[in-house]
């Protein structure tokens, strides 16, 4: 399905037309309605015009229902953000997974993930810890950050409807930057699968091997986004970053009460968004113009130091954090992953694993954009606990240990160029 094709024909968006910061996006969707109506193929300017309503969903502030505003309403009752720019770095709020003096989190860059080794939620809280509520709806609760040894250990604060299962587990998860990863879209499951090597072939002791997700057509896809690669597509990461975070329907996550279980009853049976004729809250259109903003944002471009890059690939980074991959287009992006999951020993791993993904096992992270997270205090690795690239490798073990092991041995003035250069990706 391509981008422009939800303001073809009579098919309304409930979007952004209806709020009262929609003048320009009115005159963006009229036009858009009117070009479609002109022309029958997807063009450059069609795709920009979804992009730029895109950029206004995904920086728009959704509310709770029932509204004035049915079009952009259903928000909760439990939700951890109202856009989905409030904890994206870049975006409206600052993005930083700072902690404050008593370890609660500064701002929304970091959630706490609850999960089972077989994959479910907590029986009461589900897959998030909502840190906000509607009116009448009992609150999940807080949580707070223990730093041990570097490690970033989450407490739960106040919680609303008993302890944790003793099955259930928990994790930090920072808010990636999202520039450039939408064209992990564009690179073919056959050149990420080209580059595993889960028994070690070359002997570099670096193996990564992509993550293989079930659909429900009962084949698999790649996993390429999320710190564990765990979605194949942005529809998909989008689709639960709305049930989670936002507490919003779309087709790929009907339910409209979000991440409330069963045991949440109130929450259960509070209001929600969807139009009498079961309609998600979040229709497709509204999906695949974000999927299309989020595709179009760039890569930042990676600095122009030939001496960095090489110092880089000598000491092994470049074996995980490959600088490019090809893309079907015939290009290639510079976000420097395989996209592959390592073994990155005890250090970073999480309490448990996941079907598909072990507890030490991570997607190479990007590296592109990193000098933002560096500039805004948006800490670093999956939980954000390195402040520094320095500190990021010193974390690096299992598969890594090698690579951390060369950057060791580096002299000074080496280790600095490679840090300076990494640090200014
Ligand atoms: C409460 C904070 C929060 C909100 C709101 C939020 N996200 Fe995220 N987002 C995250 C976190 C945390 C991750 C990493 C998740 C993981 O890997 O487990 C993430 C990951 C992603 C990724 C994958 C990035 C990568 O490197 O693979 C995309 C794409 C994304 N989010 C898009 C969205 C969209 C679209 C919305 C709104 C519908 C949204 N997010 C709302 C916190 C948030
Ligand atoms: C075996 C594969 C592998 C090798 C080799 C490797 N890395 Fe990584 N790197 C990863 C993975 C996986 C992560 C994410 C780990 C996590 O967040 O728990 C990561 C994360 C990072 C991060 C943090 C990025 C972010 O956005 O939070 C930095 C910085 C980094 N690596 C730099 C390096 C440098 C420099 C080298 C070479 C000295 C290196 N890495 C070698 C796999 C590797």
């Amino acid at each position: 399905m391509f981008p422009g094709q939800a303001a073809r024909g009579a098919a309304p968006i409930r979007d952004p037309a209806e709020t009262p910061r929609g003048g320009l996006l009115r005159r963006v969707v009229l036009l858009s309605a009117l070009f479609v109506c002109a022309s029958a193929p997807a063009t450059a300017e069609e795709a920009r015009l979804d992009a730029a309503i895109g950029k206004a969903l995904f920086e728009r502030p959704w509310v709770p229902a029932p509204s004035s505003t049915r079009a952009n309403d259903g928000l909760g009752p439990l939700f951890d953000a109202r856009s989905c720019s409030a904890c994206h770095p870049g975006g409206a709020g600052p993005g930083t997974t700072a902690l404050d003096a008593e370890g609660r989190p500064e701002a929304l860059g970091l959630v706490l993930s609850l999960f089972r080794s077989d994959g479910g939620g907590d029986p009461a809280y589900g897959h998030r810890l909502e840190t906000m509520t509607l009116p009448g709806v009992p609150a999940e609760g807080g949580f707070k950050v223990e730093v041990q040894d570097g490690r970033r250990i989450p407490r739960l604060a106040s919680p609303g409807y008993g302890p944790l299962d003793p099955a259930t587990h928990m994790s930090l998860r920072a808010a990636p930057d999202l520039r450039g990863r939408g064209k992990l879209e564009f690179v073919d499951d056959a050149t990420i699968l080209a580059l595993e090597d889960p028994d070690d072939r070359d002997g570099d002791g670096v193996r990564g091997r992509a993550r293989r997700l079930a659909t429900p057509e009962g084949g698999s896809s790649i996993g390429r986004f999320g710190w564990k690669a765990s979605h194949a597509t942005l529809a998909g990461q989008a689709s639960e970053a709305f049930a989670l975070d936002l507490g919003l329907s779309t087709p790929l996550r009907p339910e409209p009460w979000g991440d409330c279980t069963e045991a949440q009853t109130a929450c259960r049976n509070a209001p929600h968004g969807r139009d009498a004729e079961g309609e998600p809250e979040i229709s497709d259109a509204i999906v695949q113009r974000i999927v299309t903003y989020l595709r179009g944002l760039k890569v930042p471009p990676p600095p122009d130091d030939r001496r960095g890059a090489r110092l880089f690939a000598a000491t092994g980074c470049a074996a995980c954090h490959r600088p490019t991959l090809a893309t079907r287009q015939g290009g290639t992006v510079a976000l420097h992953t395989d996209v592959l999951l390592h073994e990155m020993g005890d250090g970073l791993a999480d309490p448990a694993g996941v079907p598909g993904a072990a507890a030490g096992e991570w997607r190479t992270a990007p590296l592109a954009g990193l000098s933002r997270a560096l500039a805004t205090g948006t800490g670093l690795l999956h939980d954000g606990r390195a402040g520094t690239v320095a500190q990021a490798i010193g974390w690096h073990g299992g598969e890594a240990a090698g690579a951390r092991a060369r950057f060791d041995a580096l002299d000074a003035a080496e280790r600095r160029r490679l840090i300076a250069y990494v640090s200014s990706l």
